[in-house]
């Protein structure tokens, strides 16, 4: 029977973080700062914000961090109260009650694939959401909302996707596929970062993905590739062979975090946008004789 409602959702974040070391040496990548909010508070409150209640966590080695920041703590709150900061105190408090929170672990970073299938037995047996740190969308209607809003018409798996320019497609995997309007496309076959001539089209898969429970079937049956690592989009290749699954270019504006160039554009237009900063941050990125 297929369920109709996404409520969990799972954030691969036991990556190693290669791009950014060596910060990323010995604190998670999705704890750096976008602002004042870690990265992976952004997409848990675009997750909780587009319906999902239970939050499902794949951690590692070096990611304790990521745990403490969604639990309570006690003396920073006790401290806050006794000097009356009663503002942060909010903000401080409701963080650790966005969600439920549950983490699991994966013992070595054998790729995206085997991080989902990490989760399998949290998940158990509903379609979920998958979103990965590396990916801030800033958008009006959260993406993760949008994509729900296909499942919930096609009852199939959903992968976010954004047009990229022909030199960057060999970082992604790129989808073939049928348009059926003028955001939405259904999925024949994927690619993974293939070279620019022989990408099958510009629509590449970022990271926002509905899927459903048969896929941990299929990533089981992936052979590990490159580094030994299992690739989530082998295990959607399968997927899209056996049925229906669509492609949506989600509406706003995306950052690729994981990224040092795309993260400083993140940081500096969060910033710009920032009320109490923004003002004072133009007017000083004004000042810059460049
Ligand atoms: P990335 O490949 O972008 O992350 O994986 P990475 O491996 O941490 O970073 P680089 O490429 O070496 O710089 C996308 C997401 O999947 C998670 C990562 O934490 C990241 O959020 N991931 C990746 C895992 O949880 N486990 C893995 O084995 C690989």
């Amino acid at each position: 029977m297929i369920k109709d409602k996404v409520f969990k959702a799972v954030i691969p974040a036991a990556g190693l973080g290669t791009r950014f070391l060596p910060v990323t040496k010995a604190s998670p990548k999705e704890m750096l700062p976008l602002v004042d909010k870690p990265l992976i508070q952004y997409v848990v409150e675009e997750a909780v914000a587009s319906g999902i209640k239970e939050v499902i966590i794949v951690t590692g080695r070096g990611k304790r961090a990521i745990e403490d920041h969604f639990d309570i703590s006690f003396e920073l709150e006790e401290n806050l109260r006794e000097n009356g900061k009663k503002s942060i105190l909010k903000e401080i408090r409701k963080i650790s009650m966005l969600a439920d929170f549950c983490y699991v672990r994966q013992s070595k970073a054998k790729g995206l694939g085997h991080a989902i299938l990490t989760a399998k037995n949290l998940v158990g047996d509903e379609p979920f959401a998958v979103l990965l740190g590396d990916d801030i969308v800033d958008a009006e209607v959260p993406a993760l909302r949008q994509m729900i809003r296909i499942y919930e018409k096609y009852h199939a798996p959903v992968l976010a996707i954004a047009r990229v320019k022909k030199d960057e497609v060999k970082n992604y995997g790129i989808i073939k596929g049928e348009k059926i309007n003028s955001r939405l496309f259904s999925v024949e076959d994927l690619v993974e970062k293939p070279d620019p001539d022989d990408a099958p089209s510009d629509l590449a898969v970022i990271g926002r993905y509905i899927l459903v429970p048969e896929v941990f079937g299929m990533l089981e049956m992936v052979k590990p590739g490159k580094n030994g690592e299992i690739q989530l989009t082998d295990g959607l290749r399968i997927l899209a062979k056996r049925g229906p699954i669509y492609g949506y270019l989600v509406e706003g504006k995306r950052y690729d975090a994981g990224d040092k160039l795309g993260f400083l554009k993140a940081t500096v237009e969060f910033a710009l946008k920032n009320p109490d900063l923004g003002r004072e941050f133009r007017s000083y990125l004004g000042s810059l004789v460049l």
